[in-house]
């Protein structure tokens, strides 16, 4: 496995987070467990803050809180002092409680309901990003009753195949998030915004996928966007202030993804908007990125105790583990490939081939279909490495499986900021 950030293995043999035994933690907290690494999250981010800086465009950094979204979250994002992407009532909610500076805030979704837009509109949320003709409208009227002003961007599809899984690829011609770029009544479009009372239109949003790892898919949305930029000015004599150019920067999670550099990829994708905006004689003041994955994925790792192991008839061989595609969905979803370790035999050999299964009743219930592990006992401490994005925020409870806990470490110290659900929890909604 890998070590990401502050991973390192200790004189016993065992692996260490944050200068914290990771057995010592599996111990005090249960299993499963979300283990977060704070001093790579902070890493992390000073690379976006280091690679996207440019001396004459104005940047701003969002964190794309779908990843991973907690209270303790916010308040770190805050701390680093970037900007939030919340998608649902639900993570502005999460902002809101965790006193999230809403001029901060950038409120995304495809379907936003009345209920949210409103709690955006309340709190005063800094934009909104307009997905579709019907929430131009929505947007309008409901700013017209709470005689409210806002600011918005359109989310545009520039129609672009990024080299990512196709669940995560969100600009191809048929993807529906946005509007495309090519629409025939783009001006219309564009007019029935400027045209409102209501809403100021700064600029564009576009988001081409997510675990995107050559930087060539990020220049190509650069390209084409620019040249929208400037066939906007030129067709519809509109001028775009702002674009958000969404985020998708890819991690490593096993030895085939080959890595993305991020500093070239931020600084290229700065100089290109630079270099076309020169040629063609079009001004973008301020540029906006919404990283997700990229902060935290490896700043995450899930502990688990294993318990059976089991050699099938037809010559697999299998670690259960105390969690699996409930915590954990990826596998299942995306045909995620993780790399892990025992926690406790970090120094032992790698001889046996195994595929580490969780508890729910689904064959695809699979963590790592096949990874090669010193031989497993029960009550080992199984780690998965790079589980920080889109695991505790996709988690579910399947099986009536109760979430895992989250703790933050950092130098020697270890803290909850999430408590582990209760059996009480997974009742609390059922009436009689
Ligand atoms: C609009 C938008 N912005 C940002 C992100 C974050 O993407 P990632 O976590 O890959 O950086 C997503 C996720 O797909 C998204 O849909």
């Amino acid at each position: 496995m890998n070590l990401h950030g502050t991973m390192s293995i200790n004189e016993m043999g065992n692996l260490e987070i944050g200068n914290i035994d990771t057995v010592n933690l599996a111990k005090k907290y249960g299993t499963p467990l979300y283990v977060f690494d704070v001093k790579n999250i902070k890493n992390n981010i000073n690379n976006f803050k280091v690679g996207f800086k440019h001396p004459k465009i104005e940047t701003e950094i969002i964190y794309a809180s779908k990843a991973f979204l907690t209270i303790g979250m916010c308040k770190l994002i805050e701390e680093q002092g970037l900007s939030l992407d919340v998608v649902s009532g639900g993570e502005l909610y999460t902002a809101k409680k965790a006193n999230f500076p809403p001029n901060k805030i950038y409120f995304h979704g495809n379907n936003k309901t009345i209920e949210e837009l409103i709690l955006a509109l309340n709190y005063g949320v800094n934009k909104i990003i307009i997905d579709n003709e019907y929430e131009i409208e929505l947007v309008n009227y409901l700013c017209t009753e709470l005689d409210q002003n806002v600011e918005v961007l359109l989310r545009v599809n520039p129609g672009i195949e990024a080299h990512t899984h196709e669940y995560i690829q969100t600009a191809n011609n048929d993807s529906k998030f946005g509007i495309s770029i090519f629409n025939e009544n783009i001006c219309d479009i564009i007019s029935s915004i400027t045209d409102s009372y209501h809403m100021t239109l700064k600029g564009f949003h576009y988001h081409i996928g997510s675990q995107i790892l050559d930087e060539v898919s990020f220049i190509k949305g650069i390209e084409v966007m620019m040249n929208f930029v400037k066939k906007i000015k030129l067709t519809c004599s509109y001028e775009t202030k702002e674009l958000n150019l969404g985020g998708g920067f890819g991690v490593y999670y096993s030895k085939e993804d080959s890595e993305l550099d991020l500093n070239s990829c931020l600084k290229n994708m700065l100089s290109e908007v630079n270099k076309i905006s020169k040629e063609n004689n079009i001004t973008i003041p301020k540029l906006l990125i919404e990283p997700g994955r990229s902060i935290v994925a490896n700043s995450g790792t899930t502990l688990y105790k294993v318990g059976a192991t089991k050699d099938t008839f037809g010559g697999k061989s299998f670690i259960f583990v105390d969690g699996g595609m409930a915590d954990n969905p990826r596998t299942a979803l995306y045909d995620a490939i993780y790399e892990g370790a025992i926690a406790n035999k970090m120094t032992n050999e790698n001889t046996n081939e195994y595929t580490i299964a969780g508890k729910c009743c689904e064959s695809g219930d699979i963590v790592i279909k096949t990874i090669t592990l010193p031989k497993a006992d029960k009550n080992d401490i199984l780690a998965v490495a790079s589980t920080g994005a889109y695991n505790y925020s996709m988690a579910s409870n399947y099986n009536r499986l109760r979430k895992p806990a989250v703790v933050f470490v950092e130098n020697g110290k270890s803290k909850v900021v999430v408590k582990r659900e209760t059996y009480d929890d997974i009742i609390r909604n059922d009436t009689l």
